[in-house]
């Protein structure tokens, strides 16, 4: 059995409000725990979205209700709310710009949107970015220009990581992820899936691209799993939504992968802990840990899955890896397959209250 520290998932999609039929925070964060996770950060693109004060205070709601694990919640950036959103700064995971067409309403076309949403938020906090290709670029031109700190979401393919390694070594204070279906998918998993159940944004990428990411591992700072829950029913319709779900399979195929000796533990406790926590200035968890047994070997399949959705690309596949235990708090919240955490005990890391009275950074 090895014992590593209660992982971080820097991006995740938890549905809630509007589409709890995929997914809510209950169901995420118990998919979360199941795969090891202890902290994740929600993305904004709920229904509404999150992206003032009313619709952070929604969403919160239904995390204190729902959450089984910690959590933070990111903002969206909009057309019209760079103000808002920058005084609401505190309270977020962070900011979130979407500069390429994905899932949900939240897209920022205009460059003068995100001048002003540069502008506004605060200097020493991070902003995140959804950018493929040439918008990445211009993102990157933005961090420069402005700079800041700035987070690249799913990097996916070599001219994508060839750029954010240029940028690094022309001193930006960029950081970036990857989700493990752009480490361990491609795009010939295409023909046995079928073109509606491996949608996903980034797309799933060449072979090469793929050999790119684990080439540029030291430009890669976290694995993030992006996930992206959606029905059955809706990724095999004839509009199927992209994305996929990643809590519960993450850890076993970055295991199985140290097992193959392509990433080592401390590639994955740097990029999946030591970083996540550093770019978004995570308080640490005292007392929590997560027990792996790392020669526990198991086929991948959407039987038992937390995850509403209840599938996953990566049925099939023989992994090595099985969390037996997770620790958050000194209490056991999951053990063997069954998840003990009450609905409503996760905390929301960025509550004003917790960080007056605990100014060591400890909650
Ligand atoms: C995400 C979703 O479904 O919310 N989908 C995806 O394919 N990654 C949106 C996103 O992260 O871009
Ligand atoms: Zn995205
Ligand atoms: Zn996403």
């Amino acid at each position: 059995m090895i014992k590593l520290p209660g992982l971080i998932d820097p991006h995740v999609h938890l549905r809630e409000p509007g589409d709890t039929h995929k997914e809510d925070w209950r169901t995420g964060t118990r998919a979360a725990l199941a795969g090891g996770f202890t902290i994740v950060l929600a993305m904004p693109n709920t229904r509404p979205p999150v992206t003032d004060a009313e619709t952070l205070s929604l969403a919160l709601k239904a995390a204190g209700e729902g959450a089984c694990c910690d959590y933070a919640q990111f903002i969206g950036a909009g057309a019209e709310n760079a103000a808002a959103a920058g005084q609401l700064s505190r309270q977020a995971a962070g900011l979130k710009l979407y500069l390429d067409q994905t899932y949900g309403p939240l897209r920022l076309d205009a460059l003068a949107d995100w001048q002003a949403h540069f502008a506004a938020w605060p200097k020493h906090l991070p902003i995140s970015v959804h950018a493929e290709g040439r918008s990445l670029a211009a993102a990157i031109l933005f961090a420069g220009w402005f700079d800041r700190p700035l987070h690249l979401c799913h990097i996916s393919t070599r001219d994508d990581i060839l750029l954010v390694r240029q940028a690094k070594e022309h001193g930006l204070k960029v950081t970036c992820e990857v989700t493990p279906h752009h480490l361990f998918l491609d795009s010939a998993s295409l023909d046995h899936l079928g073109a509606g159940m491996a949608s996903v944004k980034p797309p799933l990428a060449s072979p090469a691209d793929v050999q790119a990411l684990w080439d540029n591992l030291d430009v890669i700072d976290c694995f993030a799993t992006d996930h992206a829950p959606h029905t059955l029913a809706e990724k095999q319709s004839p509009t199927p939504p992209p994305g996929f779900p990643g809590l519960e399979t993450a850890l076993p195929l970055l295991l199985t992968a140290v097992r193959e000796g392509r990433l080592t533990l401390d590639d994955i406790i740097l990029r999946c802990y030591t970083n996540p926590q550093r770019i978004y200035r995570l308080p640490v968890q005292t007392s929590t840990w997560i027990e792996v047994d790392p020669d526990a070997r198991w086929e991948i399949t959407p039987d038992h899955l937390q995850t509403r959705c209840a599938w996953t690309p990566f049925a099939g596949r023989q992994v090595f890896g099985r969390v037996r235990r997770v620790v958050l708090r000194r209490q056991v919240v999951f053990e063997d397959g069954v998840v003990l955490a009450p609905t409503g005990s996760g905390r929301n890391l960025r509550l004003e209250s917790r960080r007056k009275f605990l100014p060591n950074g400890q909650i």
